[in-house]
């Protein structure tokens, strides 16, 4: 864990800084650019968590680590839902179209990464959080009414979070995993900021 995080540190503060994730952090983002975001990050997440249900006897990391609770498509879709957005309307921004190819690339070819990717998605619920009180104040959204995804554990973010570090430090990955995941983290959050660049420039969808 030190390693996935001190080597995806430079891709974190990048994706920090993007202006889309900065602007949600400010609370600066319309309702239409936030749901817009949700729904991109539901094709996503539906699309791992598929991949990583298959892939589970085949990698015994992923079994020990990845919990139920931590898919966030019931998150996302309970949020869609209450924008009446029908997820079967939505339909893949570039980026994420090139998200998706990969995550069927990865499973194919070495289903390992599926959890180099996971780490970064379930890592960014530590800020997540903190965005959720912006985006709350921003769009007078009432708690768990919209922000499920954002803030998905509430209270027990930290003990949740801890609970994924010791787990991963759990498994005996040898160096040679250790820079695949890496490599695969550094991918996902290239990628989700490529996502957040095509949600910020899309046009707003008409009324
Ligand atoms: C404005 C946007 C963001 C803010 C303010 C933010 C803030 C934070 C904070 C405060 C932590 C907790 C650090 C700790 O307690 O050790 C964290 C961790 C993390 N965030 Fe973000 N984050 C943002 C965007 C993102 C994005 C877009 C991603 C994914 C693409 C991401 C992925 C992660 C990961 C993987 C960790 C865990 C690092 C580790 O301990 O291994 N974050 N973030």
């Amino acid at each position: 864990m030190a390693r996935l995080k001190a080597e995806t540190q430079d891709l974190h503060t990048a994706a920090e800084r993007h202006p889309f994730q900065a602007a949600m952090a400010a609370g600066r983002v319309s309702r239409e650019e936030y749901v817009r975001w949700l729904g991109q990050m539901l094709l996503v997440h539906r699309r791992l968590e598929a991949r990583i249900r298959e892939a589970m006897d085949a990698v015994p990391a992923l079994r020990a680590v990845v919990r139920p609770f931590q898919f966030q498509e019931p998150y996302l879709l309970e949020d869609l839902a209450l924008f009446g957005v029908r997820p079967e309307e939505l339909t893949p921004t570039p980026a994420a179209a090139a998200i998706l190819a990969d995550l069927d690339r990865a499973a194919a070819s070495r289903p390992l990464a599926l959890l180099g990717f996971h780490y970064v998605l379930e890592g960014s619920n530590n800020g997540s959080r903190f965005i959720a009180r912006s985006i709350r104040r921003a769009l007078g959204l009432t708690p768990g009414r919209g922000d499920r995804f954002l803030d998905p554990y509430g209270e027990s973010q930290r003990d949740n979070w801890a609970a994924f570090k010791r787990d991963m430090e759990a498994q005996r990955f040898s160096t040679g995993d250790i820079d695949f995941l890496v490599s695969a983290a550094r991918e996902m959050f290239a990628a989700i900021s490529r996502l957040s660049g095509d949600v910020a420039a899309s046009p707003v969808a008409p009324a």
